[in-house]
Order: C-alpha cells, then sequence, then structure tokens
C-alpha cells in the first residue's frame, strides 16, 4: 500500500486553490484543509466579542479562550471554535473578508494555528484518508516544508478578480496579495522547492489533471 501523502497548496486571493484543493481531495480520497477558512472563522468570532485586529493586546488575550477542534464533513475538514462551526455565509461575507488579512498578519494568531494545523495530519490518518491536501499562504513554507508535494498556485491578478466578481463577492484580491505577501511572519511566498502552476489560461479541470498527474507520481 503507498503510504500517507501530504499535498501543500499554496497562491494569492481567488487563485483557485479552494475548487482545486476539493476536486482533488474527491479523486484521491484525501482531506481537504482550507486554512483560509479557518483564519476566517477565527475573525468572525474575534470581530464577534467586538475585537479588532489594530489592537492587537486585546486579540492576544482572546486566544487562549478559542478552543479548536475538527468535525469531518464528507471529505472536508471544519474547525469548531468553542464547539462551533463558523457557518459559511459569515465567513464568506464582507466583514471578514475586509479584516481577515489583517488579523492572519498577527504572529500569536498564527501560532495558536500552528499546531492544530499540524494536527490535521493526524485526523487524516484517523479518518481513513489516503492523504491530506492543505491549502492556504504558508503550507509549503512554514506547516509542512517536508510535505511530499508543495505546489504554488498563481494567477494573473486581473484574471483572479474577475474569477471573485463572476462569484458576486466583493473582494480587493490585490490588496489581500499585498498585506499577504508583505506581513512579517508567514508571508505569502513561493516556498524554495515548491512547484510553480500559472493557471491564468487554464481552466479548473485542466489544473485539477496536471496536479494529478503528479499526485499519481509521488503516490506510485
Ligand atoms: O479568498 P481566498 O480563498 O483566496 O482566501 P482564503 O484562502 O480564504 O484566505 C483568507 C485570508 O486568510 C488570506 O487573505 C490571508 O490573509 C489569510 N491566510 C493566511 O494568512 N494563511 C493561510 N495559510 C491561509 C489564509
Amino acid at each position: 500500500m503507498s503510504s500517507f501523502l501530504i499535498v501543500a497548496i499554496d497562491g494569492g486571493a481567488a487563485s483557485g486553490k479552494s475548487s482545486t484543493s476539493r476536486a482533488l481531495s474527491e479523486r484521491f480520497n484525501f482531506l481537504h484543509v482550507d486554512t483560509g477558512s479557518y483564519y476566517r472563522a477565527i475573525t468572525a468570532e474575534l470581530l464577534r466579542r467586538n475585537l479588532r485586529a489594530d489592537q492587537p493586546d486585546t486579540v492576544k488575550a482572546a486566544l487562549p479562550s478559542l478552543v479548536f477542534s475538527t468535525q469531518v464533513d464528507g471529505r472536508a475538514a471544519r474547525m469548531e471554535i468553542c464547539g462551533r462551526v463558523v457557518p459559511e455565509a459569515e465567513i464568506r461575507g464582507p466583514e471578514v473578508t475586509a479584516s481577515v488579512s489583517h488579523f492572519a498578519a498577527i504572529p500569536e494568531v498564527r501560532s495558536a494555528l500552528l499546531t492544530y494545523q499540524r494536527g490535521q495530519a493526524d485526523v487524516a490518518r484517523t479518518h481513513g484518508f489516503r492523504g491530506l491536501i492543505m491549502e492556504g499562504r504558508d503550507i509549503g513554507s512554514v506547516i509542512f516544508p517536508d510535505a511530499g508535494l508543495r505546489l504554488f498556485l498563481h494567477a494573473d491578478p486581473e484574471a483572479r478578480a474577475k474569477r471573485r466578481a463572476l462569484e458576486g463577492r466583493a473582494d480587493a484580491v490585490a490588496e489581500r496579495d499585498r498585506l499577504d505577501a508583505t506581513r512579517k511572519t508567514a508571508p505569502l511566498v513561493l516556498a524554495s522547492g515548491a512547484i510553480d502552476i500559472d493557471s491564468t489560461f487554464l481552466n479548473l479541470e485542466q489544473v485539477v489533471e496536471k496536479i494529478s498527474g503528479l499526485i499519481t507520481e509521488k503516490l506510485g
């Protein structure tokens, strides 16, 4: 039997990571972890408590009270905060989208999630998945630098802004990229040794095919 494979996919805002990862998780029976949804859920919870990213001390003080656990829903891992999964409508809403990069830049917020994210590999093993596909900004560089496959998905910013507009969602894609790429802790970066995939002129199916080939090679 082939060994458990960890696939790390990083990339900028609206680069197609989520749709790609979801399709791959179905094809290969991997657990899919969207770490962006984790940062979004924490942001929603902190906003609910009236906390602000420009007051990091109060944010830091609140972090120990956030207890994380995982619900496995089909092939997707969902983070529970104090036993509650924050609804999708809330985490994809404009308020969270506008503030998430500011909260994600606070080093203590990132370290609060570090061990939890690494622990998702055990969740996948325990549930009998063949591997883990984790997407985000720092997966190949910080969370799983030893992952069996590390990919970086990029696409022209205009193409990405267009994708978001087609979804009917307000999102300052370029501004989020700027904030994510320039923060001090775990910035968005093409990790050395990661495979760079430009999806500007590829559709979802073509990206999935390309990565499927790489995964099949790794699984032997
Ligand atoms: O909207 P999109 O799917 O492109 O973004 P996301 O993956 O939902 O991530 C939302 C935000 O969370 C990003 O803009 C980053 O600020 C932050 N994030 C991060 O800092 N590190 C990660 N590993 C994942 C997301």
